[in-house]
This record gives C-alpha cells, structure tokens and sequence, in this order.
C-alpha cells in the first residue's frame, strides 16, 4: 500500500503562514530546495487544499530555460508528473493538467486512493493536512523547521489530536533548516 506523506515548511513555533498570511521567510535555499525534490520525486498524487493549490500551480507554467536554477527547473518536472486532486468548495476549474477536483474530504476515498496508488501520496497544506491526520490517515511527516519565530498564523499541525510517532531521520542545513522525518506510531 502507498504511503500518505504530510511535509511542511515551518516556523519554529510550529506555523506554515503567518498572521499576514505570508511565508516568505519558509521559501528554500538551493539546498534545501534540492533536498525538498529528491524527498518529493517518488511521489505519484499530490491532495492538495485549495490554498495551497493556489500557491502551487505555478510549477505548471514554470520557464524552464537556462537562466533558471537547476533546482527549481528539476521541481517543475517533479510536480508536472505527478496527478492532484484538489479539495475546494468554491474552485470552479484547476489550471493544471492531471489535475481534478473533489467537494469533500472522505477518508474512505482516501484510503482507496492508498490502496491503488502504486506510488507515495502527499497531503498538504496544512487544513487539509489536519484532517487526513485527524482521520488517521498520514503515514509520515517531514517537517522542515525554519529559524524563525512568526508569533501566530496558520498552525502546521493540528489542536486536540494525539499521535505517537517515531523519529525516522534528521538533518541540518547551512540555512540552519532542521529536517525531521517522522513515522506515525500504530
Ligand atoms: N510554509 C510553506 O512553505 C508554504 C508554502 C506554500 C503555501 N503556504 C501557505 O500555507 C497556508 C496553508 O493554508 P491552509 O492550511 O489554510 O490551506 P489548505 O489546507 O491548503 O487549503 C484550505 C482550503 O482547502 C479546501 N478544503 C479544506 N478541507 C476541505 C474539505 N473537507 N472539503 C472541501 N474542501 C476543503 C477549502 O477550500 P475552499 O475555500 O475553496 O472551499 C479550504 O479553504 C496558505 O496560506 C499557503 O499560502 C505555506
């Protein structure tokens, strides 16, 4: 059975957006962003919430000419052969191929999606993230804990859930990024 993977970029004190909204202190360096796509290539369905749909697409139309960095034209390539299904109530139609739309969140639709997936499922941002965690559906999360204090926003991982989990690996970066990969506890 395919896995279902949440990875998010945070703050220290645990936020993927600040109050504003903005997330311009969580966007990778090259070696990060290298890291983010060897971690992401395997993966064969994107579940997207709406927003962050909204701040994805653009891989879709993303140049890819020489003047762009290897990594964010290796990314392009990673996200464009990957399906997503996008969970939205208002979107009337998704700007990317591959790409389809659901109403609501089911987890038994989820878990036949685990079932017959015969690559890794990523869940992502974070409102539908808690959900599919909630549900007891993710299977593994990489955290990418960013040196910033924001103070408030949108919080990575839900309130009022308990899960075990287990510490797969980490890692340092130069940026002083911390990679922790963890494993959901039965
Ligand atoms: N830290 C980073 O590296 C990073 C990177 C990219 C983006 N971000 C930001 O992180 C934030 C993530 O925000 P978020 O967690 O609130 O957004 P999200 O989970 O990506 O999207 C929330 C939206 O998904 C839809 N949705 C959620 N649950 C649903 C359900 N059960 N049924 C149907 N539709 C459902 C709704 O869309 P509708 O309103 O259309 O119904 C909802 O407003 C955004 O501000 C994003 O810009 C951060």
């Amino acid at each position: 059975m395919a896995k279902l993977v949440y990875t998010a970029i945070t703050s220290l004190d645990g936020y993927v957006a600040d109050e504003d909204g903005k997330f311009d202190w969580a966007a990778p360096d090259e070696e990060v962003h290298a890291f983010v796509n060897d971690l992401e290539r395997p993966i064969g369905t994107y579940l997207y919430g709406r927003r962050l749909y909204d701040t994805m697409v653009v891989w879709e139309t993303m140049p890819s000419g020489p003047d762009q960095l290897p990594v964010v034209r290796d990314y392009a390539e990673v996200w464009r052969s990957a399906d997503k299904v996008v969970y939205s109530t208002t979107l009337a139609n998704v700007s990317s191929a591959r790409t389809r739309i659901e109403r609501q969140f089911e987890p038994d639709a989820v878990r036949q999606i685990k079932a017959s997936a015969d690559r890794d499922v990523s869940v992502g941002g974070a409102h539908l993230a808690a959900q599919a965690i909630k549900a007891g559906l993710v299977d593994e999360c990489h955290l990418f804990v960013t040196p910033v204090i924001v103070g408030g926003g949108t919080p990575a991982l839900p309130d009022h859930v308990r899960v075990n989990l287990e510490l797969l690996d980490e890692r340092r970066f130069g940026n002083g990024v911390v990679h922790l990969h963890y494993r959901t506890k039965a």
